[in-house]
């Protein structure tokens, strides 16, 4: 056997490949495929946006989550513990381990403002249930999302249910509950998204919304798009932060990661351009901007659910289910703090949730006033190139564009130049080798070569 036979302490693993998946699934489907993937496409202009967003994920995104699958599962412990047991056994500088410290932080401040997000998706159930989109005209639709934005106590309170959701499952250790859940959820919400797709493809306007996404016109993109396709690359796929390492080592030996890494991301980048294909004919068919920001999700789906039979029905269903995504997604943003926190302060479980979701929610305030009272409040405004970013825009684009693509190209580094390749030769063996070698070309070439030169080309 493998040198990590060897490995005292396992924790228990997930049943099945199946459930792996359904996990990773599980926090990798979420806001950022059906909220920002569209509204990002729309604000960077389409096609052009969408072909760099999918390369990095062929090309950064599988080799680095594969990566950290790969890392996790031959540790066996937590991010931070996983990373210290393997530069132990490795005998490399233990200041690796930053990589788990920086991954936990980002995970963290991004829960903040997932969070407000969150909880405007669970409003919307409200919304959607109470009939409030039947026959509505768009400057109706959109009038209802201001009014949403406008009332600072509205979000907070929307906020607080969400943060509390997600801080209920992980007090109790995510658990088999959910498992099933997603299995008959996530499906259930593919379902919604083609029945969605169908209604744009009636909407007469299916072939322009087809061209914004897939015509690619690189004017429109400058490097600021391709930095953004590069930070969403990670952030959809749940990368940089930790998540898969934690949730990689759980899955049993004999599964092969490989194929694992490459299903989780084709079903995330499934989704994402369903979402996609389902809201532009929209936009296209009710005279919208591609470029409406952040509410275009919210501008946009009501329409089709205030205008077809039994819309207020699918709206509500659809907006339920979109917050089980968002929530299997922010569970797994709060579990490596609270793991860390159980494993190393000896705090219990369901003080260290409840602790960490208090403050996460205290500090998501910031974000929700962004919104409203906030609005012209400019953190960064010193420096030009956060001129014109307010608190919300800001943490977004400090995490997903610059930790995780940052936290991503340590790990490629760290896994494809540090470490011996014997320590993970054995996780990514399958295919007589050639996967190993062909993923070692990626992670030690491509990856770490594309990020840096996105980040020299945005300083620059
Ligand atoms: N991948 C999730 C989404 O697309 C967000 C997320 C990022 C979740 C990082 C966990 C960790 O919505
Ligand atoms: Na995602």
């Amino acid at each position: 056997g493998s040198a990590s036979d060897a490995a005292p302490v396992r924790h228990a693993q997930w049943s099945s490949r199946l459930a792996f998946i359904l996990a990773a699934t599980g926090s990798a489907v979420g806001l950022g495929n059906i909220w920002k993937f569209p509204y990002i496409t729309g604000e960077y202009g389409g096609g052009a946006f969408v072909l760099v967003y999918l390369a990095c994920i062929a090309v950064i995104g599988i080799p680095i989550m594969m990566a950290e699958v790969a890392l996790g599962r031959r540790g066996g412990q937590s991010p931070i513990n996983t990373m210290r047991r393997i530069l132990r056994e490795d005998g490399r500088s233990r200041h690796w381990a930053l990589i788990g410290w920086l991954g936990v932080a980002a995970a963290f401040l991004i829960l903040t403002f997932y969070s407000v997000i969150g909880g405007w998706a669970v409003a919307y159930v409200v919304r959607a249930g109470g009939g409030a989109f039947s026959g509505a005209s768009s400057d109706g639709i959109a009038a209802l999302f201001s009014g949403l934005l406008a009332s600072p106590g509205e979000l907070l309170f929307w906020h607080g249910v969400f943060m509390a959701l997600t801080v209920a499952v992980v007090a109790r250790g995510v658990s088999g509950g959910l498992e099933r859940a997603t299995s008959i959820l996530m499906p259930a919400l593919f379902v919604i998204l083609l029945v969605l797709v169908g209604y744009a493809l009636a909407s007469g306007h299916f072939s322009q919304g087809l061209r914004f996404l897939f015509s690619p016109d690189f004017s429109k993109i400058g490097v600021g798009g391709v930095l953004a396709a590069l930070g969403h690359a990670f952030f959809t796929l749940s990368l940089g932060m930790g998540v898969m390492i934690a949730y990689g080592s759980y899955l049993p030996r004999g599964v092969s990661i490989t194929r694992t890494a490459v299903s989780v991301s084709v079903m995330d980048t499934t989704v994402a351009l369903l979402a996609g294909l389902a809201i532009f004919p929209l936009v296209y068919a009710n005279g919208l901007e591609p470029s409406a920001g952040p509410g275009l999700v919210f501008k946009t789906l009501p329409l089709a659910f205030g205008q077809m039979p039994l819309g207020g029905l699918f709206g509500a269903a659809f907006f339920v289910l979109l917050v089980f995504a968002a929530w299997t997604s922010s569970i797994s943003l709060l579990e490596p703090l609270v793991e860390w926190l159980e494993e190393h302060r000896g705090v219990r479980r369901g003080i260290a949730a409840a602790a960490a979701g208090i403050v996460a929610w205290v500090i998501g305030i910031a974000s929700a006033l962004s919104f409203n009272l906030w609005a012209d409040v400019r953190p960064l405004g010193m420096f030009a190139a956060f001129a014109d970013k307010g608190i919300f825009d800001l943490l977004d684009y400090l995490t997903a564009n610059l930790m995780l693509p940052l936290v991503g190209l340590a790990t490629a580094v760290f896994a494809g130049w540090v470490l011996s390749p014997r320590i993970l030769e054995g996780e990514l063996s399958e295919g007589r080798g050639h996967v190993f070698r062909l993923w070692r070309f990626l992670i030690r070439w491509v990856s770490p070569v594309a990020v840096a030169a996105v980040f020299w080309h945005n300083l620059g």
